[in-house]
């Protein structure tokens, strides 16, 4: 399982190509999908957590956890942890957070949205910081709350009920998983600021500070987390640091095929149809960025694996041959070229049919700039007739259109 933070952790804001996030998707679909958890824990209320999932190419976690620890929701409908919130409710009034906020002028109020049932959010100066935390924690305490105050990022001051939090959430998590028999082997927790530190307290806990963490997580670790091997500090910023807490820590494979230079080399000894559509995409992009070497070599090699019976249904409901889908890409070698234009896939799930073929859905997305489009997509692949080294041949796809991501290139393929 991975526990992720978001904002400079998951996502790189000072990445526009978003590189290192979308080496992480490749790895994730290609080798964690289908036997490991992907949970979300971020301090964005989930109005802010939607905006975020509309401007990054971001995958579709399995838990999101959101304001803090103190909203947890399951799968792709965001279903509420009810017993959570029972938790939360102990010694918490958020009239009287508000009230006694009020009178602090240090205090600047976040948006709207970002004020939750159990969290109050403010602005707050570096230097004041401290101070301002002692204060309230002493008043709020003569009023009879049991708070937990905690500073991020050099400026945001969030106040949530004592039981919440990152941690919190994630040892409530575990203890609920375990009930349920499906306690992951090992957890790896990812963050980068103060409200990051309580994921790394939690037992058996691998945690990963990415390269670029903020000052407060960094001073939290030399206080209280020094000599602890399960903790590193990566050298590589964002999720690129992920990928290294991974291969550092040894919980599986860490090779991502967006790494993979040549992917008609990256060949297998067995049949792998999530690794199969995971290149496959990677192949796309490539090839409409008009980065693939050798082009002629990829060209002869689809007309292989795109059976020639084969059908495609685009998500305007228009049918295509596999040759029609061949001749098309062949014609449209590099039309990306210069452009901000990325594909990734999300939640490919593969369901062995029978002993010769698969059906793999997963969500086929692509940004360009800033536009996201993404499909529904179902695929049939077949290893009738084929070595694994060959790769499984596709017999037939499937598109539909996910509610609001539409583009109107009726023409759309793949
Ligand atoms: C996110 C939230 C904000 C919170 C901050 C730190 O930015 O939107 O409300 O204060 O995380 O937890
Ligand atoms: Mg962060």
């Amino acid at each position: 399982m991975i526990v992720s933070d978001l904002d400079h952790t998951m996502v790189d804001h000072h990445d526009p190509e978003n590189l290192s996030i979308l080496r992480f998707n490749a790895l994730w679909e290609a080798k964690y999908r289908q036997d490991s958890l992907l949970v979300f824990s971020t301090g964005r209320s989930p109005t802010l957590y939607k905006q975020l999932r509309k401007e990054k190419p971001m995958l579709t976690p399995d838990i999101t956890i959101m304001s803090v620890g103190t909203e947890i929701t399951y799968g792709n409908a965001m279903v509420p942890d009810e017993g959570w919130v029972d938790v939360l409710n102990h010694k918490w009034d958020k009239n009287i957070v508000t009230e006694e906020t009020n009178k602090f002028p240090e205090l600047t109020l976040q948006s709207e949205t970002e004020q939750r049932p159990h969290k109050a959010s403010f602005y707050v100066k570096k230097e004041k910081a401290q101070e301002i935390t002692k204060n309230l924690s002493e008043i709020l305490a003569k009023r009879g709350l049991d708070v937990k105050i905690i500073y991020s990022g050099g400026m945001d001051l969030d106040i949530l009920p004592q039981g919440a939090g990152k941690g919190q959430a994630l040892a409530y998590l575990h203890k609920k998983l375990k009930a349920e028999g499906k306690l992951p082997q090992n957890t790896l927790a990812c963050g980068d600021s103060g409200n990051d530190a309580e994921l790394f307290t939690i037992p058996d806990v691998h945690g990963v500070m990415v390269k670029n963490a903020q000052e407060e997580l960094l001073q939290w670790h030399a206080e209280n987390a020094k000599n602890n091997p399960k903790i590193i500090h990566a050298d590589e910023r964002c999720a690129a640091g992920i990928i290294q807490a991974i291969g550092h820590f040894n919980l599986g494979p860490n090779t991502s095929p967006r790494d993979l230079p040549d992917l008609l080399d990256a060949k297998l000894d067995h049949f792998d149809p999530a690794y199969e559509v995971v290149k496959f995409y990677l192949f796309v992009e490539r090839w409409r960025r008009g980065e693939v070497d050798a082009p002629e070599r990829y060209l002869d090699n689809l007309k292989v694996v795109f059976s020639s019976a084969g059908l495609y249904v685009n998500p305007f409901g228009i049918e295509q041959s596999f040759d029609d889908v061949v001749g098309k890409l062949k014609d449209c070698y590099g039309d990306k070229k210069g452009k901000q234009y990325r594909v990734w896939v999300d939640q490919v799930f593969p369901v062995q049919v029978d002993s010769n073929t698969w059906l793999v859905n997963f969500k086929k997305w692509d940004q360009i700039g800033e536009v996201q489009q993404g499909c529904y997509t179902s695929a049939i692949l077949s290893c009738k007739g084929v070595e694994p080294s060959q790769g499984l041949t596709w017999v037939h796809v499937h598109q539909t259109w996910m509610d609001g991501l539409t583009s109107d290139d009726k023409s759309w393929f793949l």
